[in-house]
């Protein structure tokens, strides 16, 4: 049966590192059998200039029929004076939203040929494989009131406010279970306890959850920032770490940077499973933006997206091996010596985005 995939490049070095993409769909389709289906469309900036939405409804409407997204990136110095709603950011929101991206994932992996890049010691990192779960749609971002008041004597007051309700603590705890089953069977959940009412709230759920569903699978618990000086310290005790909005957004970042660039990371969000099918809605996209400082000079590296098709593979379709052998295609690519300009090291090959995609499909 067809395998329906939606293809959004966006702006900037999208579109570069989306045709690397389909130059693997394609060689999965013919020599795994895999029947993808590609159907491409505008998102962000390229798709404001030219129906004037950041996502136009029609491609909502593809969007919510297919059964994966591939997004590329968005944005770029040309649409900086848009208004906010259209601005491009605006599309990737409006994904979210409607597809109920609940659920981020952000693995921090460390191939071992790029384990000397780093600016950490080989053995803090060398064979890291970690997963970041971080809550998509709820908490301080969104949470109201959300306003700065003007008190009229020279002074305002800003509030945000953080509130989560018992589904949202509780399908991110399952969706972190599940994960860390196909895993190492451990779960590390962040919060503020000491000080946050939604920090003790969350504790309690995903305790509950743990007690409730998932008794054998193993789980501890940190405080947020105890928890980030351990991800940097020694990154490898952990195996999937669950927590709210805000600190996932910052724990994420941080984790990214243990394992050298920004155009090596991969990450999913991942929604509810719809009823009648049981399949997830799910939008995989590499970490970094549009990179506007490199974009159209066919020098970016791939494979943050290419990585993103293999979580893509492995999450929505359960193609486990498929997804193994592009992963290990990545990595004997790397492997081989040969690098994009953003990871260039003394003794290696410098190629462009093409060569970089050509390379791994030919592993
Ligand atoms: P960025 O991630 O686009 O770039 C940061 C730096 O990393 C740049 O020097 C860039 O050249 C480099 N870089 C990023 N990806 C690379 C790759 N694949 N290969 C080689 N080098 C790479 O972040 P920046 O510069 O802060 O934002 C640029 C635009 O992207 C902005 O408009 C921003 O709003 C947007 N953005 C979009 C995101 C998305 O679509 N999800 C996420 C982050 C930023
Ligand atoms: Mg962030």
């Amino acid at each position: 049966s067809e395998r329906r995939l939606l293809l959004l490049p966006g702006d900037g070095i999208g579109p570069e590192i989306m045709a690397e993409a389909e130059k693997l769909i394609a060689i999965l389709n013919a020599e795994r059998s895999t029947g993808f289906a590609t159907e491409t469309a505008l998102v962000g900036g390229s798709a404001f200039d030219d129906g004037g939405e950041a996502i136009s409804e029609a491609t909502m409407g593809l969007a919510m029929g297919a059964d994966a997204v591939l997004f590329g990136a968005v944005g770029g110095p040309k649409w900086d004076g848009v208004a906010y709603d259209k601005r491009p950011e605006a599309g990737l929101l409006r994904l979210r939203k409607d597809m109920e991206l609940f659920a981020n994932l952000r693995p921090a992996i460390c191939y071992p040929a790029l384990a000397d890049s780093s600016s950490l010691k080989r053995h803090v990192i060398e064979g890291l494989d970690i997963l970041i779960l971080r809550e998509l749609t709820g908490g301080v971002y969104f949470g109201e009131p959300k306003e700065i008041v003007d008190l009229g004597n020279g002074q305002k007051r800003a509030v945000d406010t953080q509130v989560y309700e018992t589904y949202e603590v509780e399908r991110i705890a399952r969706a972190a279970f599940e994960l860390a089953r196909t895993r190492r069977g451990k779960v590390t959940s962040m919060e503020k306890r000491n000080v946050m009412k939604t920090g003790v709230f969350w504790n309690e759920t995903v305790t509950r959850i743990h007690r409730e569903e998932f008794p054998d699978l193993t789980l501890e618990h940190e405080l947020a920032d105890a928890g980030g000086m351990k991800l940097v310290r020694e990154p490898k005790q952990f195996d999937v770490i669950v927590t709210d909005n805000l600190f996932g957004d910052m724990l994420s970042d941080i984790a990214a940077m243990l394992t050298g660039s920004l155009g090596m990371l991969p990450s999913a969000s991942l929604g509810k499973a719809d009823e009648a099918s049981g399949r997830r809605k799910a939008l995989y996209e590499p970490v970094h933006g549009s990179a506007p400082d490199i974009a159209g000079r066919g020098i970016a590296n791939p494979i943050a997206m290419i990585a993103s098709l293999a979580m893509c593979l492995r999450y929505s379709f359960a193609m486990e091996s498929e997804a193994d052998a592009l992963d290990a295609a990545i990595a004997q690519t790397l492997e081989d010596g040969i690098r994009t300009g953003d990871i260039m090291a003394e003794g290696c090959q410098k190629v462009g985005t093409s060569q970089m995609g050509d390379a791994i499909a030919e592993r």
